[in-house]
């Protein structure tokens, strides 16, 4: 390809209001643009690398038994309706009537479309196991559409998914696809964790999450070095605080005593005005929960309440007023307490056995020497983890990192089967509903952090397997004849090889070419130069900016090897 025909529409400016690394440096480079919030056009170098993403997956999937078809973006709404997410999922879906008024659906996701497929034509066990995946737009009508590919309302996924007759089988093809992933991710270059996720819309028990490390990224995990546990902090569980439970001066056994503590509300200025450490605080706040009503949950004052995990325990809740507060405890928030309460108290699995200054439920009053375990009702694990956390498998401490998922993996088990009405019948004739798994990985999620974990300051630097072109080819003086004729010889010849190569036959200055070459990060560059009378070039390799003298004919031998490297 010439750069002289390529639409490659470099721009010097980062796009308004964009912080992630891989949304500036795609833009820039000319790889994408924005019609609307979350609504890009892949221009052609940016399609390149979709499509060579793409390859790499399609490889992989077939390679574990995966069979391609292609299921519709535009669905009925009645499949929607018999899974039951016609009804749970919110504004994310995108609904519309059709000219005769019925109710349609921009599918997010197929596992609608799979099973009502996998209710005709799976009948038997013999059929079985069936492992099925197809690479489908997506529509999701996305809250905060933000960071470019990140998180955009229209994106191309992969997703995959297994037919099996029971658990065991499911099992198995969910082994298959963890073996694929950490295939497909190490082919594009992109390092990831496999990490314990939250099944949420999904359903189901089990499930993973493969998480890209970067700044960019919307969630959070926290992982143990030592032993391997790795998990979302949706879910993460802490192990028991090796300085034991908390206890501070003047506690332990007898009544709780009245501490003074004038206008002290926040954990903050109350820890500092007892000189005690926060996580000898308790933090108590009242809520108004819809299957509990309301309820005194308590965390150490070192710790946050994780909403994610309350709202599993007592559904959708929020925060009570002032005035509730006062009504339900006589006092306003910043001296609420477990002890005398009328509520049941929830109390984080922390505060187990630990003896600790709280809220009096009296104006400008603390207590002193509250023991959890009189006055917690039901303990539950309800805190943030982070890192710095014990693990919960192993006790040594826990990392944590912000991440990208770029894919993620879930047991579903029967939950669309059973109300779609997909099922098998076994050996003897008796009926089951068949074992279901799914499997997506976001094709413009790899694009946009390989970006944001192989780029510098001039630009991206690109993984051999997802460049756009394998080489770049860049003649410094287009003027010269010597020059460009070498350069054309060479684009020709690695061409003709089988390499993917761009080349700037452009005659503009070669600063210009060279910021152009490094900002859209090809993995190898041939720069033709002054050495072209002695049919010598130099060869760069962007990611190291190593560079060295080749001669020509020894070019494609020293491509490959630096391909191989890249
Ligand atoms: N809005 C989006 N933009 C780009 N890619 C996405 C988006 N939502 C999901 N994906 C990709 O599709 C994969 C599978 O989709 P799935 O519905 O399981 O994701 P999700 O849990 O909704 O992701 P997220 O938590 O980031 O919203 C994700 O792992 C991700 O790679
Ligand atoms: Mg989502
Ligand atoms: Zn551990």
């Amino acid at each position: 390809m010439r750069a002289s025909q390529l639409l490659l529409p470099t721009v010097k400016e980062d796009p308004a209001g964009a912080e992630a690394a891989s949304h500036k440096l795609l833009v820039r480079a000319g790889l994408i643009r924005q019609l609307a919030a979350g609504i890009y056009v892949f221009l052609p170098a940016g399609w390149r690398v979709m499509r060579k993403i793409e390859a790499v997956i399609r490889e992989e999937m077939e390679a574990i038994g995966c069979q391609e078809m292609l299921y519709p973006v535009v669905n009925p709404a009645e499949i929607w309706q018999q899974s039951g997410r016609w009804q749970t999922i919110g504004d994310e879906l995108f609904r519309f009537k059709d000219r005769k008024g019925a109710d349609m659906v921009l599918a997010m996701t197929h596992e609608e479309v799979v099973t009502w497929l996998a209710a005709r034509e799976i009948h038997s066990y013999k059929q079985l196991p069936q492992l099925w995946f197809h690479m489908q737009t997506k529509e999701r009508d996305e809250a905060r559409p933000k960071s470019g590919l990140l998180r955009v309302r229209e994106f191309i996924m992969k997703d995959s998914y297994s037919l099996d007759t029971d658990f065991d089988a499911l099992q198995r093809s969910y082994d298959k696809h963890i073996a694929a992933y950490d295939r497909i991710f190490a082919r594009c270059g992109v390092s990831v964790r496999r990490v314990l996720s939250d099944p949420g819309m999904m359903g189901g028990n089990i499930a993973h999450e493969y998480m890209a490390s970067s700044e960019a990224g919307e969630d959070e995990i926290v992982f143990c070095e030592h032993c391997g546990y790795a998990a979302n902090v949706e879910l993460a569980v802490a192990g028991p605080d090796s300085a034991g439970p908390a206890t501070g001066p003047g506690r332990g056994g007898g009544a709780p005593r009245e501490i003074h503590t004038p206008g002290r509300r926040t954990i903050d200025d109350v820890a500092a005005f007892l000189g005690i450490e926060p996580r000898g605080l308790l933090k108590t706040l009242v809520v108004v929960s819809d299957d509990r009503g309301a309820l005194l949950v308590a965390v150490r004052g070192d710790h946050d309440l994780h909403e994610g995990k309350l709202r599993r325990i007592v559904g959708e809740f929020r925060l009570a007023t002032p005035d509730e507060v006062v009504a339900a405890q006589g006092v306003q928030p910043g001296f609420v307490g477990p002890v005398g309460t009328s509520l049941p108290v929830l109390g984080d699995e922390s505060l187990r056995g630990g003896v600790f200054t709280g809220g009096a439920n009296k104006a400008d009053y603390h207590l002193d020497g509250i023991a959890a375990d009189e006055v917690v009702d039901e303990y539950h694990d309800l805190r943030v983890v982070r890192g710095g956390d014990p693990c919960p498998e192993c006790g040594g401490a826990l990392a944590g990192e912000r991440v990208i998922e770029v894919g993620n993996i879930f047991q579903l088990g029967t939950k669309y089967s059973k109300p779609m009405g997909a099922t098998y019948l076994d050996e003897q004739g008796a009926e089951h509903d068949i074992v279901m798994g799914s499997y997506g990985i976001g094709l413009s999620r790899i694009a946009a952090a390989a970006v944001e974990q192989h780029h510098d300051e001039h630009g991206i630097c690109w993984p051999a397997a997802i460049a756009p072109f394998q080489v770049h080819v860049l003649v410094v003086r287009a003027a010269d004849s010597t020059q460009t004729a070498l350069a054309e010889e060479i684009y020709a010849a690695l061409g003709e090889r089988g390499f993917e190569v761009l080349f700037d036959d452009r005659e503009l200055s070669p600063g210009v070419k060279f910021k152009d070459a490094d900002l859209l990060g090809c993995p190898v560059q041939v720069v033709v130069g002054k050495l072209a009378p002695e049919r010598v070039a130099e060869l760069k390799l962007r990611a190291s900016a190593e560079r060295r003298d080749v001669a020509v004919a020894d070019l494609p031998a020293a491509v490959t090897t630096a391909l191989a490297a890249s």
